[in-house]
């Protein structure tokens, strides 16, 4: 900014400048004033404080250096609710919005046992319980922070008596002492990048945790180890719903029919791509 007097609609123009782009000013700004976008437009003449522009501009270098608009924010939308995300969870996709879809169209019992596994900011069992208020949660994740987070947006959410169980672990050995605890949906939206692939080192993903991008060398560890082991944590009937890598699924279908899920199929998000698997356990 030079000396001009730093109304909204003169920080807009340099930031927006600054930034390339005048959306994420303009979201940078509404997030400082606490406002939303509409009372930018609505009152361009507001002279912001001595500490709101230094906040702005330390946003600003932020995300110059490519910190992702959701971490500064605080939030992202998912499903029509917003969610508090920090850099300990994965920031929530439009691609997982399609794995809360299919979930909510399955043939599961009115009073169905739902089983999150790595959970990260909650937004998956979240958006569930709050569009299925009979249903019963438990939600598992390996990071510590992240259940902390997830539980910040229990709280933050009004989803009135709702209980979830939170349990912190890896994979099913969350429920290693209750081997009987069984469910009728399972879901999952796991690391699944390879280790070694390039987009690890773009975009956002160069900052959101490792834990919630790889399972290791193929990407496909832990999505193996969740098709392999969920006989043991299903009734019959139940359902297990996976988001898998845009050329997973192939292999992924693969292996839960060789495991012996029937009705196995994959969906496409909206670009196009097949992202979630899913197949029903009869036995
Ligand atoms: C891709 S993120 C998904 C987060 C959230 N469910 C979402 O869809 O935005 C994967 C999550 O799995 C957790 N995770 C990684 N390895 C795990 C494991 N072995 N067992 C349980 N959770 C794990 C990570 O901490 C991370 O929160």
């Amino acid at each position: 900014m030079n000396n001009a007097e730093p109304t909204v609609a003169a920080v807009l123009r340099s930031i927006g400048q600054q930034l390339s782009s005048r959306f994420e000013a303009e979201l940078l700004l509404a997030g400082v004033l606490k406002c939303d976008r509409a009372r930018l437009f609505a009152h361009p003449e507001t002279v912001l404080s001595k500490s709101q522009l230094k906040q702005l501009n330390e946003l600003t270098a932020q995300r110059i250096d490519g910190v992702p608009i959701a971490y500064l924010l605080g939030v992202r939308e998912f499903y029509g609710r917003e969610f508090i995300v920090n850099p300990s969870v994965l920031i929530p996709r439009p691609e997982t919005e399609l794995l809360v879809e299919q979930a909510l169209k399955l043939p599961v019992t009115a009073q169905a046992h739902v089983l999150d596994i790595g959970t990260g900011s909650g937004c998956i069992i979240l958006t569930l319980a709050a569009e299925r208020p009979d249903w019963h949660f438990t939600a598992t994740d390996i990071s510590a922070q992240a259940l902390a987070t997830a539980q910040r947006n229990q709280r933050r959410l009004d989803l009135g008596d709702r209980s979830i169980t939170w349990r912190k672990g890896s994979g099913y050995k969350a429920f290693a002492a209750q081997t009987n605890h069984r469910f009728d949906l399972i879901v999952s939206n796991p690391p699944y990048v390879a280790e070694q692939d390039p987009h690890l080192t773009q975009g956002d993903l160069r900052f959101e945790p490792d834990i919630a991008l790889t399972a290791g060398p193929s990407g496909l560890e832990l999505i193996d180890e969740l098709i392999d082991q969920a006989p043991a944590h299903l009734n019959p009937g139940g359902w297990l719903l996976l988001e898998h890598g845009y050329d997973q699924s192939e292999q992924v279908c693969e292996q839960m029919q060789q495991i012996g899920f029937d009705a196995v199929q994959s969906r496409q998000d909206l670009a196009g791509h097949y992202r979630v698997a899913m197949g029903s356990w009869q036995r």
